[in-house]
């Protein structure tokens, strides 16, 4: 690890006084009422003022705690470090994940903010907004929910597992999806969408899901859930031995990473648009 740089348990601590304020401000603006301010890559792609104003808030709070480090948020893009010498730390935001539930008043949304170093996550925090439910990991550390660790599903049969998935913005994206679904379903206990990848990833952390796999994450997505994941057992990998990313992210137990991954090679999951 860089030599300058803070420890995992240091940057955490930064990471959730950011990240509890981020959440309490999503609170209070799903309160006061939510619309759609502008659409993304889609029309089903939206994007709130809260989105906007959380992430500004977390930008704010980083550049006054940790004036020299990067950040890369899903609203606002990349931010440089400072002019001091970068000391390697690289923050990593979405502001609200499950925008679409948040815009519904579905209360499953969360702040997702993790710190990389020299590229590798080292500390994150789900939090969700809605019940205040917080996820925390440092690499090495174990993953931890208000205080309990964590220990994914010893499930080892993937007919009796209960699979998360979740679904891109672009249409002919979610029918490629959806047939990859529709394959799977008769081969798992069930399936479940529930609408925010972070979010997903720490119940497979907790064994509340026993796994979850999804093509189209983006890095914002994967960083502070991966991590928690990852620390409580979890493999969390990519298609054929690649790391985990936009072309598909599988997370289950090492017993039922295999028989997943096979299955949703053979569902094409990481092909189609
Ligand atoms: C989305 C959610 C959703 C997942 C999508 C993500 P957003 O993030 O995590 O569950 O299926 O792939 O883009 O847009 O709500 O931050
Ligand atoms: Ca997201
Ligand atoms: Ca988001």
């Amino acid at each position: 690890m860089h030599r300058s740089a803070p420890s995992p348990r240091e940057l955490l601590a930064v990471a959730l006084g950011v990240a509890r304020d981020a959440a309490a401000t999503a609170y209070r603006m799903r309160v006061e009422g939510v619309s759609v301010a502008a659409t993304k890559s889609t029309v089903t792609d939206v994007v709130t003022a809260a989105d906007r104003a959380v992430e500004r808030q977390v930008l704010d709070a980083l550049r006054e705690l940790r004036p020299d480090d990067a950040v890369l948020g899903e609203e606002y893009g990349t931010r440089d470090t400072g002019p001091v010498a970068p000391d390697g730390v690289r923050w990593i935001v979405d502001p609200i994940d499950g925008t679409v539930n948040y815009l519904y008043g579905l209360a499953h949304s969360a702040v997702s903010l993790a710190a990389e170093v020299d590229g590798v996550v080292v500390a994150g925090v789900v939090r969700n907004v809605h019940t205040g439910e917080e996820w925390t990991a440092t690499v090495g550390g174990g993953a931890w929910r208000d205080g309990v660790r964590l220990r994914c599903s010893g499930e080892v049969d993937l007919g009796q597992a209960l699979v998360g998935t979740g679904f891109g913005y672009d249409a002919a994206r979610r029918a490629h999806q959806g047939q990859v679904v529709a394959g799977l379903i008769a081969h798992v206990r069930d399936i479940r969408r529930l609408g925010a990848a972070a979010l997903d990833l720490c119940l497979v952390a907790e064994g509340r899901l026993d796994a979850y796999f999804e093509k189209g994450l983006a890095a914002w997505d994967l960083a502070a859930g991966g991590l928690v994941a990852a620390e409580a057992g979890v493999r969390v990998g990519g298609l054929a031995g690649a790391p985990p990313g936009p072309d598909l992210v599988v997370a289950a137990p090492p017993a039922l990473f295999g028989p997943l991954h096979d299955r949703l090679a053979k569902l094409d999951a990481a092909g189609g648009p």
